[in-house]
């Protein structure tokens, strides 16, 4: 189904809610390039392989069903480059986690019938049935993907919010009656009981299993409800591992399987008529139950129209990325790939669970997905935040309501499960940030409840939820190495990267306070953002500079950690989320003694003032210490600003991009953690870098000639303007800035600029200025910089 202009435009003004639709297809055919297609610059196949994980296959914006084919290697985000076998399609993945595959359950597997028609000559189980494909053969593109199986079967998916469609085309020659069955299993192999049914009429298979989530505790039940359409049902039947039969129509699988094994393949088949030449599947997911998975299915794809269902997902997507629009003159096609790829990438996760939450009743917005906040906080909120404030508050909103009813904020979740802590209370700060920008329908009263309870109340277990040590936190003033902790329990390392990550939290808490009054918690917090410097050692020195974080016991004595160890250069893999994880959580002391965005002018003049802070940054960068791959190290890109060199951090934006973010299968140099590393190059391409849980953007000449954002609330356009724009980025140091028509000598700005709407016009040139590098210029900082 094509939309006719007129049609898209009402499809249009429902998405974007009460705006009138006239007023869309003025927009679009004023200020669009009518032969520009910006899905023809996402591909979502960046960061498939080398360990990205990232999700390409099919998805609406923050959907749920996203369905993709299935490798058998590296399969965290399902489909992965640099994997040679498929083991089925599957409906529902994270994207771009670290640790072990997520979701993936009940997979649909094709083949194009069993030799002689034997059932027993069919192959089912998991780890037999891989299959080779065509590398050529695969499509990815927002809304879409295909894949073309050594089978001679061509694999094709699209989706609706909570429903997956297929289309299996089959080879020609067939004799055989194909068959597509789903397995109980999902990509961790984490089941411990399901059961699956099919209609021997219908040839509906439905069914339900118990999961664990990939990165978390506990468990989740799931539900799906597979239609088949375009063929004759041939027969049907179930299948436990190699075998099967078309009596009984149901199987079940108990909790903990007969021999302990996970990763016993049973199912459901359905075969069709010898000869048909394509099949459409509807998988309707629920977590509810069956009848809502399979009512999911027909209200979503009511006519298993598989070119309407798709050419409307596009839809959605063209219009959830037209709120950022650029003068691309000038640019290759590489970078405008890398802006909108990730642009595309930040809209995967969280995913809206709305409607489908089984855990409790509530009429607020669920999303889950939350794959960690530890990773979203630091880039795709803010993304978000611009480009999609209704969605921001929405995902804010269900952070509240988590609290309401689990006690605590999550720190990362997803499976409707709680997911590990990997640092601080994070979520604090995406409130108090949220609250900065005017993100709307809050209740602030409950949030702040939240935040006060993060930094007052410790969980029993705080692996999952919280903060641990509150006790030494408040009466030590750090989270000593070793704590003596009886009020909890969770994983006793990272001292020195959880002080300084609730150091910050209550930094935000403290800004929130103030702005609703709290004035007495302000001063209490406030004095607890200072607590980094309780673990900063003048003396502890590295590579010829003094001054770093260091391990430090309850007496108050100093131990010692490596400032090198857990960097690029030394045991970078010695600092994760288990017993002997060390002081420092995925990175080294050198990379966290520059965590402190709430008072960097403390942190310079600890670090021996203006020239040795920018010296040291500067040789963090280019030593190899810092690894751009995780997203702490974002920030430190940026920091260049508050040392009063704002043009080294458009330096350093440009020596990582394209280097280590590019278009390439591994064009990310870490994990995207559901997008963090396509935020952090969109909105270093759009030259202004967010401080989370501030109101600050660091500026920096965008990567294109003009960037406009339209807020989507106020609906007002933000302008960066690029004068004397180079595309060959030689003249990258800003020279002046005016903001609509005055002179702007801040090197950092403020939301205003995007909800008001406003012009920055940036006049670049090929060497530093002496634009925003005095005190006055500065980003805001606790204390008053000394230089
Ligand atoms: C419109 O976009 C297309 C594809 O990006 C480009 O080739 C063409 O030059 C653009 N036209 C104008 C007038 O900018
Ligand atoms: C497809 O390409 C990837 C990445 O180059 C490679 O690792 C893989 O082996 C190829 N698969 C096939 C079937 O050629
Ligand atoms: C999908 O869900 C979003 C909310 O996340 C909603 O705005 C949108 O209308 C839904 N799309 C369809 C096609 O139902
Ligand atoms: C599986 O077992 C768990 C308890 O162990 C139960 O909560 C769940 O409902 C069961 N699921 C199915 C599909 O029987
Ligand atoms: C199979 O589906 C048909 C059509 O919906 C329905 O009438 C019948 O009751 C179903 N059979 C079973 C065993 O549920
Ligand atoms: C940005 O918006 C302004 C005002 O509507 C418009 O004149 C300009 O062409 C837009 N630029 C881009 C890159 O879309
Ligand atoms: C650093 O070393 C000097 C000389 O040994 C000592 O006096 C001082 O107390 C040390 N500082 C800290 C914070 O331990
Ligand atoms: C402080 O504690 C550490 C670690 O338990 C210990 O090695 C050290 O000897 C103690 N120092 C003092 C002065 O008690
Ligand atoms: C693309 O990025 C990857 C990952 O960061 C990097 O390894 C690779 O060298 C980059 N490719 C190019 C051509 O710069
Ligand atoms: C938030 O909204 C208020 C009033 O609606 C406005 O005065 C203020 O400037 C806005 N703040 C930002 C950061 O846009």
């Amino acid at each position: 189904m094509k939309l006719s202009p007129s049609t898209l435009a009402a499809v249009l003004a429902t998405l974007a809610g009460n705006t009138d639709a006239r007023t869309l297809t003025q927009q679009s055919s004023n200020t669009k390039n009518l032969t520009f297609d910006v899905l023809d610059y996402v591909d979502p196949l960046i960061g498939t392989a080398n360990g990205g994980h990232v999700f390409a296959g099919a998805t609406l914006p923050f959907g749920m069903a996203k369905a993709v084919a299935d490798s058998t290697a590296d399969q965290q985000g399902g489909f992965a480059s640099d994997s040679s076998t498929i083991s089925g399609f599957s409906h529902m993945h994270d994207s771009g986690t670290g640790g072990s595959a997520s979701l993936g359950n009940f997979p649909l597997f094709p083949n194009p019938g069993c030799p002689d028609n034997d059932l027993n000559l069919c192959t089912y189980r998991y780890q037999s049935r891989a299959i080779g494909f065509s590398n050529e053969s695969i499509i990815a593109q927002p809304g879409y993907f295909s894949i073309d199986l050594d089978s001679g079967i061509k694999g094709e998916t699209t989706v609706t919010n909570h429903t997956a469609l297929y289309r299996f085309t089959f080879p020609s020659s067939g004799t055989t009656a194909p068959m597509i069955f789903a397995d109980l299993i999902d990509l961790p192999q984490s089941r411990t009981n399901g059961t699956a049914s099919v209609n021997a009429t219908t040839g509906r298979i439905t069914g339900t299993g118990t999961f664990s989530p990939s990165f978390g505790i506990g468990n989740y039940d799931l539900h799906f409800c597979v239609d088949f359409s375009g063929a004759d049902i041939y027969d049907t039947g179930v299948f436990v591992n190699d075998r099967a039969g078309n009596e009984p129509k149901t199987v079940r699988t108990l909790d903990d399987g007969v021999d302990n094994d996970e990763s016993y393949s049973a199912g459901a088949f359905t075969r069709f008529s010898p000869g048909s030449l394509s099949v459409i599947a509807r998988v309707g997911v629920s977590f509810i139950s069956v009848d809502k998975a399979c009512s999911n299915g027909e209200t979503e794809i009511p006519e298993f129209n598989f070119e309407g269902t798709k050419d409307a997902a596009q839809t959605i997507w063209r219009e959830k990325l037209s709120s950022v629009s650029i003068d691309a003159t000038g640019v290759s096609d590489e970078f405008q790939t890398i802006f909108w790829s990730g642009l595309y990438r930040a809209h995967i996760s969280p995913q809206d669970y709305t409607g489908e939450n089984p855990l409790w009743d509530s009429i607020e917005p669920y999303y889950d997905s939350y794959y960690c906040i530890w990773d979203s906080f630091r880039a795709i909120h803010q993304l978000i935040t611009l480009v999609d404030p209704l969605s921001q508050s929405r995902m804010v909103r269900s952070l509240i309501d988590i609290y309401r009813h689990e006690g605590f904020l999550p720190d990362c979740r997803m499976s409707l499960c709680k997911g590990y802590t990997q640092g601080g209370s994070n979520a604090d700060v995406l409130i108090t940030e949220a609250y900065l920008k005017n993100i709307t329908d809050i209740d602030w009263s409950t949030a702040y409840e939240a935040v006060i309870k993060d930094a007052e109340v410790e969980p029993t277990n705080w692996g999952i939820e919280g903060r641990g040590g509150l006790t030494s936190w408040k009466n030590l003033g750090y989270i000593p190495t070793d704590d003596f902790d009886p009020y909890g329990q969770g994983p006793l390392t990272r001292s020195i990267s959880r002080t300084v990550e609730y150091a910050y939290d209550d930094y935000c808490i403290a800004i929130l306070a103030k702005a609703l009054g709290k004035t007495d918690d302000y001063d209490k917090y406030i004095q607890r953002a200072t607590n980094w410097y309780n673990m900063f050692d003048p003396n502890t020195t590295s590579l010829g500079y003094a001054g770093f974080l260091q391990v430090r016991y309850p007496n108050g004595t100093w131990g010692y950690q490596d400032p090198q160890f857990c960097s690029a250069l030394l045991d970078f893999t010695s600092c994760y989320l288990n017993p002997d994880g060390h002081e420092t959580y995925e990175g080294s002391t050198w990379l966290y003694t520059f965590y402190v965005p709430q008072d960097m002018a403390s942190l310079i003049d600890a670090l021996g003032g203006q020239e040795a802070f920018i010296d040291r940054l500067t040789f963090f960068h280019e030593s190899g210490l810092l690894y751009v791959g995780d997203e702490q190290s974002f920030l430190p890109v940026y920091q260049f600003h508050y040392g009063g060199r704002p043009g080294l951090s458009a330096k350093q934006a440009h020596a990582y991009i394209p280097s280590q973010f590019n278009t390439s299968v591994s064009g990310i140099p870490g994990n995207d953690d559901s997008g963090a590393m396509g935020s952090f190059s969109t909105l270093s391409m759009i030259g202004v870098w967010p401080v989370p849980g501030q109101d600050v953007y660091l500026i920096n000449p965008p990567f294109f000639k003009e960037v406009n954002i339209t807020h989507g609330i106020t609906g007002k356009i933000a302008t960066i303007r690029n004068v004397n724009f180079d595309p060959t980025y030689t003249d990258i140091y800003i020279q002046k800035v005016t903001r609509d028509g005055k002179t702007w000598t801040n090197n950092w700005i403020d939301h205003s600029f995007f909800e008001n709407g406003g012009v920055l016009e940036i006049t670049t040139g090929a060497t530093e200025s002496d634009w925003g590098t005095s005190v006055k210029d500065l980003p805001p900082s606790l204390a008053s910089y000394k230089f």
